[in-house]
């Protein structure tokens, strides 16, 4: 699950997240899924509550939850409570190193409730995310 202005990737602030674009980013992630053996729905909104739709949507359909908040991760109390309703394994992800930024970038609402995260890996912190997710659903 991608949150807001991830789907300008490629065209925003290239020195924090790279050149690779969203859709390059979807295709790559669904390679790596696919070889993995996992089903994976690569999703992204700009908008909080279809954040939250989102979420409880995968209570029922998926076995794991890698999610990139984006701005939302500093300030969503709904999309928080809705995580924490998700009991089964989730990853939190961030292409830039959210704790060398703006301060306000330096405190997540949801690491607290998140099985583990990755962050300041670039976009490779997708296919990261999906092997350890892989190794999560192992166990
Ligand atoms: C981000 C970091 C957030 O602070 C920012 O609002 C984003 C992207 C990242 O992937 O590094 O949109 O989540």
């Amino acid at each position: 699950i991608n949150g807001p202005n991830l789907n300008l990737l490629g065209e925003r602030e290239q020195s924090q997240y790279g050149s690779i674009t969203f859709d390059k980013l979807k295709e790559n992630c669904q390679k790596k899924s696919q070889e993995l053996g996992l089903d994976i729905e690569f999703t992204q909104s700009n908008i909080e509550g279809e954040i939250v739709n989102l979420i409880q949507d995968s209570i029922k359909k998926f076995d794991g939850i890698i999610i990139n908040a984006a701005a939302f991760t500093h300030t969503s109390v709904a999309i928080r409570d809705a995580l924490d309703i998700f009991k089964k394994p989730i990853i939190e992800l961030h292409i830039s190193n959210i704790y060398k930024r703006e301060e306000f970038r330096q405190k997540s609402l949801i690491s607290d409730i998140v099985t583990g995260g990755i962050f300041g890996l670039g976009a490779d912190g997708y296919i990261l995310a999906i092997i350890a997710m892989q190794n999560l659903l192992k166990k």
